[in-house]
């Protein structure tokens, strides 16, 4: 046979503009913290810098493992409009990818989002549908479930909260590039839970990698906070990805907390960070301070150019 009549399989065309995005998910610089840090200190702590992706926060790793294994498993075709209900993050991840690929999203998102938020997703051209402040994400979950039974051929329902391509897309990126970057020194990996795929699947990952490393995971520690994108899974709906048997540890970290490290970072370490990135550095800062010595690292899942009034009044 001519090498002329070989016949290659042929990707799809979604396929392939999944693999031209692919390159600019995940991938983000690790920064170390220094100034906020006592000169005498012996521990190191270091941040992902999340935002420095598509789509502007860690949540555009999920959203691409998520719409990428629905295509490749055929759930997701060129006729569906992908659905989900989110914070934010995630909403916005889904529309600039969605946007990339020629998928429309449709997002049940809670009213008090930032409006930050809420114009950029419009700006991608996403359907909103605003659920109650009072419900949270909770709601927004069960609003979108409701819809999608309604119309299960129109909808791909990507339920974040459930997908385990969500705490896979962490298992696969985040917690090879911490293994990476710190050389394999990492000794804690600290994270706020949401839906919990980032402290699910990094920490899955790391502690195979490296069984002596200690997993500490963050929550909000009242069931009314700041913390964008953490829930109080107390009195929350458990994410069903969630596994309490990954954290070594678990700790809470006040809204109040939070926002004095959004100051602190910003006067000493020159980052305007989101009140949940703070709040993953504020745990971060309470156990080097515990510690003698050790390598900390966890994540700053965005900046803080979704919460420009916010952090005016905060910064001022
Ligand atoms: C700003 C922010 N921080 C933290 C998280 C929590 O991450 P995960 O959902 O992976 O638990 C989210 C999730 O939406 C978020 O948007």
């Amino acid at each position: 046979m001519k090498s002329s009549e070989i016949v290659q399989p042929t990707k799809s065309t979604l396929e392939k503009k999944l693999q031209q995005l692919e390159s600019s998910i995940g991938n983000t610089p690790l920064r170390e913290i220094s100034n906020l840090l006592p000169d005498s200190s012996n521990v190191r702590i270091f941040a992902k810098l999340e935002w420095k992706q598509l789509g502007g926060s860690v949540k555009s790793r999920p959203a691409f493992h998520i719409i990428r294994d629905a295509i490749l498993n055929g759930q997701l075709t060129s006729d569906k409009e992908l659905l989900d209900a989110s914070s934010g993050n995630t909403g916005i991840a889904y529309a600039h990818i969605g946007s990339r690929l020629g998928i429309p999203v449709t997002l049940c998102l809670p009213e008090n989002a930032s409006p930050e938020r809420k114009q950029i997703l419009r700006d991608l051209g996403t359907n909103l549908i605003l659920t109650s402040r009072d419900g949270g994400t909770d709601e927004a979950q069960e609003i979108a479930e409701k819809l999608y039974n309604e119309n299960p051929d129109r909808y791909y329902y990507a339920d974040q909260y459930n997908n385990k391509s969500n705490w896979n897309a962490h298992y696969l990126s985040t917690g090879p590039e911490i293994m990476e970057q710190t050389y394999g020194q990492v000794t804690h990996f600290i994270a706020g839970l949401g839906t919990t795929g980032t402290f699910t699947g990094t920490g899955r990952f790391l502690k195979e990698a490296k069984p002596g490393i200690r997993l500490i995971s963050l929550q909000p520690d009242l069931p009314l906070h700041g913390l964008e994108g953490w829930k109080h899974l107390e009195t929350a709906h458990i994410p069903g990805i969630y596994d309490p048997s990954i954290a070594d540890e678990n700790r809470e970290v006040s809204t109040e907390n939070a926002y004095e490290v959004v100051k602190l970072a910003k006067d000493l370490e020159q980052l305007e960070i989101s009140p949940s990135s703070a709040a993953n550095l504020a745990g971060a800062l309470k156990l080097a301070d515990e510690l003698e010595e050790g390598v900390i690292v966890t994540v700053l899942p965005d900046d803080g150019s979704k919460y420009i009034d916010l952090l005016k009044e905060l910064l001022k």
